[in-house]
């Protein structure tokens, strides 16, 4: 553990009473799960020691541990992104920080804009895999080989796709592919990327889930579909809809996450 990571994570170890054993990050409009928790205790990033602050509206700032489902659960609430300007070691720190408190399983959240267009607005999705068009690494700056073959857990991911059916709630399985933002793309960069086999496109998530990856974390990553991406419906994107369109689809998102957070409960 470097310096930063170990301050944060005797910090944190002090603020909160259970040791968690599941990871949440909540994503754009995706922060209503929190009201969910039994006996939360919040800490905001800015009172951690070394943690990096968000400025991005949707994304407050928090980390609340609490009980879904009866298990301990560790609710990052926002999260920096490397369009905000931060580097890659800043945006992948609070990851390293979960994996430090011996968190091992870890879902991943965000609100993306649809490539397939099989996909409306509203829609979840289980990645299944991703593509970095990032142009950065957060493992840069070290030797670290390492392997991608399945960043994305295929034991998570039949967890979500078994409580989704039980729930009735449509989960399609997808290809993320993250720019670095911030603007969105084109719509040349879409219809590229299409044929690259890309689903989704997002700013986020890549970096977490690569950082997650090498040090032994299971990742399970959900995508809240907030829009049809650049060039498909020829309407302007905003963020203000992204947002909008996230918090409708919440509801669902909360009861899949919720039911798959039950179903990991008992395992380490
Ligand atoms: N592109 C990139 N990131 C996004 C989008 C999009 O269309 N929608 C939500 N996040």
């Amino acid at each position: 553990m470097t310096g930063a990571i170990e301050e944060a994570v005797i910090y944190l170890q002090q603020r909160f009473g259970v040791p968690p054993r599941v990871g949440l990050i909540l994503g754009s409009g995706l922060g209503r799960l929190v009201q969910k928790l039994k006996g939360p205790e919040r800490v905001a990033f800015k009172d951690i020691p070394g943690f990096p602050r968000s400025s991005v509206q949707g994304h407050p700032g928090e980390i609340i541990c609490g009980y879904l489902e009866g298990v301990p659960l560790y609710v990052q609430a926002g999260r920096v992104h490397y369009y905000e300007g931060m580097d890659m070691g800043q945006v992948a720190m609070p990851m390293r920080v979960m994996a430090s408190l011996g968190i091992k399983n870890v879902i991943i959240t965000n609100a993306a804009g649809a490539v397939n267009q099989s996909y409306s607005p509203g829609d979840l999705v289980c990645l299944s895999d991703h593509i970095n068009f990032m142009g950065d690494n957060p493992l840069r700056g070290g030797a670290d080989f390492v392997d991608l073959t399945r960043v994305y857990s295929s034991r998570l991911r039949k967890i979500a796709h078994d409580r989704a059916r039980r729930l009735g709630i449509t989960l399609h399985s997808g290809v993320y592919c993250a720019f670095a933002g911030p603007c969105y793309e084109t719509p040349a960069e879409i219809r590229a990327v299409r044929v690259l086999g890309a689903d989704l496109v997002g700013m986020s998530t890549v970096p977490e889930a690569i950082t997650a990856a090498s040090l032994g974390v299971e990742v399970l990553g959900i995508s809240a579909v907030t829009n049809m991406a650049a060039g498909i419906t020829g309407q302007r994107l905003s963020h203000e809809e992204v947002i909008q369109t996230s918090a409708r689809a919440s509801e669902r998102f909360i009861k899949l996450v919720s039911a798959t957070v039950a179903g990991l409960g008992g395992q380490e």
